[in-house]
Parts: C-alpha cells; structure tokens; sequence
C-alpha cells in the first residue's frame, strides 16, 4: 500500500519468493488515497488480508496505527510492514536490517569497525539507524542540512548506541570532517535534482559510496562516487532485502535472495 505504486517492484519480488520456497503467498499493490490509509487497512482485514506492506507516504502514520510495534520499528517511528493477527495490527520495519544485510551479504563489506557517514535525517535515515548501530560500527556520523534533525535522530538513538558500543554523532551536511569507509545516502536530494551534498573527501580510498535509491534516481551519486575512487552501490539490494526480512516475518521463512537480486538487476536491463 502506498501512493504511488505503480512502478513498485514488491509484488514482482513476492511472487518470486513464493515460487521459489513454495510458499502460498498472493501479493498486489494497492494505491491508496491520501485519506484513506486507515479504512484501506481495516478493509483489507476485513477481506482476510494476512499484511502489508506499506510505502511512502504512509509509514509514519502506519507506525501510529498499530497495536503493538517491534522495537525497530519504534525507534525509525515508521512501519513499512504490517502483519495481522487475531485482529490486531502488529508493525514491524525491515529497511534497516536490508540495508545491513545487503552491504554484508551481498556487497560484501563487514560493517563492524568501521566509520559510517549516512546523509539525511528523513525517514529512509531514520529507517536504517538502529539496525546500522546494531551491526556495530566504530563510529556513525549523521549528517542532514538541518542540523536539528539529525541531533533529534541521534538522540532517539543514543541509548542504542551506546549499548552496542557505536560513537554516533549528528553534525550539519556543510560541517561534516573526516573520512569514512561507507558513505550512505539517505537524502533526497537526488531526486531533486540536486548535486552530492558533501565533499568527497568524506570517501576513504576504496570506500563503498551506497545510495540508498536504485534507477535513474542513483545515477548521480553513483557516478560521483566513481570520479572520487570509491565503489558505489545503489538500493535494489536494500529493495530484495527488505523484502525478505518482511517474507520471513510473514511466513517464517527465509527466501533466496541473493538470486532473487541478480534476477531483478537482470530483468531492469
Ligand atoms: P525520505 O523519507 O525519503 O527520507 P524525507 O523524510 O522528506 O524523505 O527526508 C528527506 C531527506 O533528504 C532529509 O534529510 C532532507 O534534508 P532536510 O532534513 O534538511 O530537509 C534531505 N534533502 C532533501 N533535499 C536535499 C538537498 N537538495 N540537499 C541535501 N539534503 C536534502
């Protein structure tokens, strides 16, 4: 559920991962109106649905509307996933630990130790931070043009941090010093045609530059992230991962998703 959808991905994703574990999965997309959010989940109760998940604009207004809410999910204050269980609405959020899993699994990069610059303090920033705090990094950086943004982001996430040992630190996007071994963009500025909003000498050599959206909209980050000696990764892995985590919540099993990423980057040529 989400507005707009049409370009999603998911139920191509889904229906892979039913295929392949054999799972009795049916996955649509629906587009919901602005006001609707609320009747379209009850509805979708109604006529037996099982979950969802739920895509820009509604994440926030998803994590106000569940009964009970996984602790990752409390702290992004967003759902991007709901499962429905003897009529009560449980929300979880899987971008975080699909962010993680596919800069680990996939690209390979052991994120203990390290020192993580993530761009933005909006809701894909807030998404990803406590899974990121939880894969424990040396250091996390959050940098946003509101400063105020990315200091209440990083106060959410203090106790977290410290628990796992991480030195998180919020500063503004024009102040931002030092070199990082990842360099995550959760900022919109992409899409809003703007240039990287940070010098490059954030990039340590070899650094990997990930961009947190896949298409036309990563082109620029990823070529900056090539001029600047760094290996730069877009989203779709983050996209297949989410979506496994969500499949596992849904069905308790893990689907393939390794292959399911080189099919879909296959299928997009
Ligand atoms: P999303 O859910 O995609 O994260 P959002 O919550 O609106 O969307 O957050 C957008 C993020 O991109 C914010 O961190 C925003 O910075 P501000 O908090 O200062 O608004 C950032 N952003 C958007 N356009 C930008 C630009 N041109 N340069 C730098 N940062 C930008």
């Amino acid at each position: 559920m989400g507005n707009p959808v049409d370009h999603s991905k998911s139920p191509w994703i889904h229906a892979r991962f039913a295929q392949l574990t054999g799972e009795p999965v049916e996955y649509g997309k629906r587009l919901i109106g602005m006001d609707e959010f609320v009747p379209a989940v009850r509805a979708f109760i109604a006529e037996g649905g099982k979950g969802c998940n739920i895509t820009l604009p509604f994440k926030f207004e998803a994590a106000s509307l569940v009964d009970s809410c996984s602790e990752r999910a409390t702290l992004a204050q967003a759902c991007n996933i709901l499962r429905f269980e003897g009529g009560r609405i449980h929300g979880d959020n899987t971008d975080g630990i699909g962010f993680v899993a596919d800069v680990e699994r996939n690209a390979g990069v052991r994120l203990a130790g390290l020192d993580v610059l993530l761009l933005g303090a909006g809701g894909a920033a807030a998404g990803v931070l406590g899974p990121l705090l939880q894969a424990k990094p040396r250091r996390v950086v959050v940098a946003n043009r509101t400063l105020a943004k990315a200091q209440a982001l990083v106060q959410r996430h203090a106790a977290l941090a410290q628990a796992e040992g991480v030195d998180l630190q919020a500063v503004a996007l024009d102040a931002v010093t030092g070199s990082y071994d990842v360099v995550a963009n959760a900022t919109a500025s992409s899409i809003a045609g703007a240039a990287v909003p940070v010098d490059p000498r954030v990039l340590k050599p070899g650094a990997l530059a990930y961009d947190m959206m896949y298409g036309p909209a990563a082109a620029g980050f990823l070529q900056w992230a090539g001029e600047h000696g760094a290996v730069g990764r877009d989203g779709l892995g983050m996209l297949v991962e989410q979506a496994a985590e969500a499949f596992l919540v849904w069905r308790g099993v893990r689907p393939p998703s390794a292959q399911v990423l080189a099919e879909l980057r296959q299928e997009l040529q």
